[in-house]
C-alpha cells in the first residue's frame, strides 16, 4: 500500500518543490517505487524534472476532469506518467490545471477526485508525493484528503510561523471533516541555518508548540539546490555530494522510520 504524503504550505516560496522533488529521489533511491504528483499549475515540479509543460498532451489536470466526468478509462492514467526518467514516476502538471477549480466548482464529489484517481495506484508505489500549490482552493483540498499525511516545509523566519498556525489549523478542519486520518508527518525547515539566533529561535518556537518529534531534520541553505532545477536536474543527480543532497536523504530517512517501514 502506497503511502501518500502532501507538502503543502499557504506560503508560497517555502520549499515544497524543491523538497517534493528531491525528497522523491532520496526515497526512490533506498529501494522505493515513488510517484511524485505536481498539482501546482505552476508545474514547477514538473520543469525541475526537466519537462516541459505546454509540451504534455495529458497531465493531472485532464486526469481530474476526466475523473470529474466518471470518464476514467481502464489505462488512462498510465499514459499520463512519465516514467524512466528518474529514479521516480511523475504524474505532471501544466498550467491548465488553474482553470480546474472553477471548471470543477459545481461537479459532484468534487474533493475526492485525487483521492479517487490514486486509488488505482496504490499497489504500484510505496510512496507517492503531493506538491500541492500555495493556495487553499479545490486542488489543496483534494491533495489533503487523498494523503495520509502532511510534512509542511517552512523557511524558519517570524512571518513563516503566522503560515504554520493557518496550516496546522487547516489539519484540523480536513481531520474533523473530510480526512479524519490526515496526520501530521512532520514539519520540515528548509533554508534553515542554525547559526543564526533567528533560525534557532524559531525552531525552537516550533519544537514548544509541536514537540520535538514532529520536527524533520532540517535542509541547509544550498545554492546547488536552486541551481539543480534549471538543468531539470534533482540533488542526486546534479550534486550528489553536496550539503543539499545530504539533508534530504537525512529527511528521507525520517520519512522512511515515520511511515513504519
Ligand atoms: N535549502 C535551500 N537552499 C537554497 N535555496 C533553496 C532551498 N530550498 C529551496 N530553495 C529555493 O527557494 C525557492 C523556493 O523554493 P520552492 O521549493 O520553489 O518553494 P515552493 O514550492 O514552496 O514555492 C526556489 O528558488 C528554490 O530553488
Ligand atoms: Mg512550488
Amino acid at each position: 500500500m502506497a503511502t501518500i504524503i502532501a507538502l503543502a504550505n499557504r506560503k508560497g516560496g517555502s520549499g515544497k518543490t524543491t523538497s517534493t522533488v528531491n525528497l522523491a529521489d532520496a526515497l526512490a533511491r533506498k529501494a522505493n517505487r515513488v510517484l511524485v504528483v505536481d498539482a501546482d499549475s505552476q508545474a514547477q515540479a514538473t520543469i525541475s524534472c526537466g519537462i516541459l509543460p505546454f509540451q504534455l498532451t495529458a497531465s493531472l489536470y485532464e486526469l481530474m476532469r476526466r475523473a470529474a466526468k466518471r470518464q476514467m478509462l481502464e489505462g488512462e492514467l498510465d499514459t499520463a506518467v512519465i516514467r524512466g526518467h528518474k529514479p521516480f514516476d511523475l504524474l505532471p502538471a501544466k498550467p491548465d490545471l488553474a482553470a480546474l477549480e472553477i471548471e470543477l466548482a459545481s461537479a459532484s464529489d468534487n474533493q475526492v477526485l485525487l483521492k479517487d484517481l490514486l486509488l488505482g495506484w496504490e499497489n504500484i508505489y510505496d510512496y507517492i508525493l503531493i506538491d500541492l500549490p500555495p493556495a487553499l482552493g479545490l486542488i489543496t483540498v483534494n491533495g489533503l484528503i487523498a494523503a495520509r499525511w502532511l510534512i509542511i516545509p517552512i523557511e524558519p523566519t517570524f512571518l513563516s510561523m503566522d503560515g504554520l498556525a493557518q496550516m496546522t489549523g487547516i489539519l484540523y478542519r480536513i481531520n474533523a471533516g473530510l480526512n479524519p486520518d490526515l496526520g501530521l508527518m512532520g514539519i520540515l525547515p528548509v533554508k534553515c541555518d542554525l547559526r543564526t539566533n533567528l533560525a534557532r529561535s524559531v525552531i525552537r518556537e516550533i519544537q514548544q508548540n509541536f514537540g520535538e518529534n514532529r520536527l524533520l531534520p532540517p535542509v541547509r541553505p544550498d545554492i546547488k539546490l536552486a541551481e539543480a532545477p534549471s538543468f531539470g536536474k534533482t540533488i542526486y543527480e546534479y550534486a550528489p555530494s553536496c550539503r543539499g543532497a545530504f539533508d534530504y536523504k537525512q529527511a528521507a530517512a525520517a520519512i522512511l522510520t515515520r511511515s513504519g517501514d
